[in-house]
């Protein structure tokens, strides 16, 4: 059974949001478990338990917040070369559209590559005029149907690439599953 762990970070609530639909598109794939930590109360045990994980953060200055990094600085420093091989994605939320959230993603998807995960991004679109190609991002909040949608298929892709390369379930394939990519672009 493959595990999921959706780690975030959110100082007012709306990255702790999208946190909420990532995981709902994960449980959505048959055979996966869900584990959503705060940065706060996150252990490295939760890290080890995963086989897959999203990373959420704030976009603060371009870059994930000074809590997500210090987690990875501090925290998981002493586990580094023992957790490679888990397959990672970013989402963030940032203060309005071209505050720097794509950055954001990059700069976590920097730090979870310097661990050895194994970073993808997602190229279908989530609805009309509405992509994730580098993780999925939010102005402020995820309240619109297609950010929403965008969230919760970034923790499709993660349950399925989970289900495909740990639980070797060979129908969960995103290419073999047409249902999965049919965006509005
Ligand atoms: C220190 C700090 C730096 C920030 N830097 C940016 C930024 O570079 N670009 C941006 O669009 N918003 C920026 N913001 C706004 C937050 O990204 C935004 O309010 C976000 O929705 C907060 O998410 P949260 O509710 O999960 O904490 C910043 C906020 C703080 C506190």
């Amino acid at each position: 059974m493959g595990k999921v762990l959706i780690l975030y970070h959110s100082a007012t609530g709306n990255t702790q949001k999208m946190a909420a639909l990532v995981s709902e598109g994960a449980v959505s794939i048959p055979g996966i478990e869900v584990r959503v930590r705060d940065v706060d109360s996150a252990t490295a045990d939760d890290v080890h338990w995963c086989d897959g994980l999203a990373v959420g953060s704030p976009t603060n200055m371009g870059i994930l917040s000074w809590k997500m990094k210090r987690f990875w600085d501090e925290v998981m420093a002493e586990h580094w070369m023992k957790v490679d091989g888990k397959i990672a994605c970013a989402f963030s939320s940032s203060g309005g559209w071209g505050g720097g959230s794509e950055l954001a993603c990059q700069s976590i998807l920097t730090v979870l590559m310097n661990f050895g995960f194994l970073t993808f991004g997602v190229t279908d679109y989530a609805a009309k005029l509405t992509t994730l190609h580098y993780g999925a991002v939010a102005a402020r909040e995820p309240r619109t149907p297609d950010i929403q949608a965008a969230c919760r298929k970034l923790g499709q892709r993660l349950g399925e690439w989970v289900s495909f390369y740990v639980d070797h379930c060979a129908d969960q394939h995103p290419l073999r599953k047409s249902e999965s990519r049919m965006g509005a672009n």
